[in-house]
């Protein structure tokens, strides 16, 4: 029933667009997308990169022709199904989907592939089903890597590239990490990419996770929620810190998770300078940029979202056009299922010195924006 619908809508628009192009119709829907529609379901606008994500996807694909139902689920599950449903009833080609948790999906996805809808992942992988085409993301165990330099860079132990440096501290330092949301997959290759950069100095005696809480499952912060973070960290500095002794760094996946460790810090008495710990992030979000230039945030990770965009409208087109998209890894990212093909893109640490660089000579915020 289903594929007729499917079939039939199909038809209807390449009568419409075969229509437009006797009335010599726009560049737009003359071009591959031919006025398709495209569904993309983004997991939140609470926070700021994945505003920019639907805004970069929806306008690569109009460029490209196609039709876009971009949807928002705030960060619930079931709203979240109940979007990608509709754009299957809809009638859309292809969906492009960062999921919010990414095991939740396997039912609607089979709903997909009952219609034949390609399915792009986006960011985040989609877990437990059969049913994913691609996958495009960044490097994230690099990422994680990134991130636990960045605090390592900031106690003067590496340079931005993770090398030792002459001269380095002895330390102790104490540190205290958070992870992600233990639903989304990105958050173990994250925490594993940063545990393999901290092993040898926590090893070492170097750095001293003085809560003793170095299991992921401690350390993850569910929704990426920074009030979240922020109870988590104003109690361990109540059970591990009260005699004293200070924070020097703090390992945070996410700017937002970053804003609410900054905020527990401020609430229990430390002040910029001195004593204040090198904060990691990730997302380059503008509170987070301007945070890193009054020194509050040390460094955050730019994942170019227009780029991602690029890759992931790219493979549907690929897909839609019977072809095969680029991919440049084929062994990193097992769903459960099976492994599936990836296009990874690079990320890069920012730190005071190089916002304007990164940020701002690419034209990802202006320097008003920054302030
Ligand atoms: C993304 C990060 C983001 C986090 C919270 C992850 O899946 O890869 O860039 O910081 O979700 O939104």
């Amino acid at each position: 029933m289903k594929k007729i619908l499917i079939a039939t809508l199909a038809a209807g628009a390449m009568v419409v667009s075969l229509a437009a192009c006797s009335q010599g119709g726009s560049a737009s829907e003359d071009a591959a997308g031919g006025g398709a529609l495209v569904g993309v379901a983004m997991p939140t606008k609470s926070s700021e990169r994945w505003i920019q994500d639907g805004k970069a996807v929806k306008e690569q694909l109009e460029a490209e022709g196609f039709k876009v139902d971009l949807q928002y689920a705030e960060d619930d599950i079931p709203t979240q199904v109940s979007q990608i449903e509709n754009m299957i009833t809809k009638g859309a080609e292809a969906l492009i989907i960062a999921s919010i948790d990414g095991t939740t999906l396997t039912q609607v996805l089979q709903d997909a592939a009952d219609a034949e809808i390609p399915v792009i992942a986006y960011d985040r992988l989609i877990r437990d089903t059969p049913n994913v085409s691609y996958y495009a993301s960044f490097d994230n165990y690099k990422v994680g890597q990134q991130q636990a330099n960045s605090v390592l860079n900031g106690l003067g132990l590496v340079d931005l590239e993770g090398e030792p440096v002459d001269g380095a501290p002895a330390g102790p330092f104490n540190i205290e990490m958070f992870a992600g949301s233990p639903d989304d997959n990105n958050a173990t290759f994250f925490w594993d990419g940063a545990q393999d950069a901290l092993k040898p100095f926590i090893e070492a005696g170097t750095l001293v996770v003085k809560s003793g809480q170095t299991d992921f499952e401690q350390a993850a912060t569910l929704r990426w929620d920074g009030e979240t973070a922020q109870k988590r960290m104003e109690n361990i500095l109540t059970s591990s810190y009260s005699d004293g002794t200070k924070v020097n760094g703090v390992l945070s996946p996410y700017d937002g998770i970053s804003r609410g460790i900054i905020s527990a810090l401020t609430d229990a008495g430390y002040t910029t300078g001195e004593e204040w710990p090198v904060i990691s992030g990730q997302d380059a979000e503008l509170d987070s940029v301007k945070a890193i230039n009054s020194g509050e945030q040390f460094a955050t990770i730019f994942k170019d979202t227009r780029k991602l965009a690029t890759a992931a409208v790219e493979m549907t087109v690929a897909v839609l056009d019977g072809g095969k998209p680029e991919v440049n890894n084929e062994k990193d990212y097992d769903n459960g299922e099976f492994v599936v093909p990836s296009y990874l893109l690079d990320s890069q640490i920012v730190v005071k010195d190089n916002v304007n660089d990164v940020l701002v000579d690419s034209g990802y915020w202006t320097e008003e924006e920054i302030g």
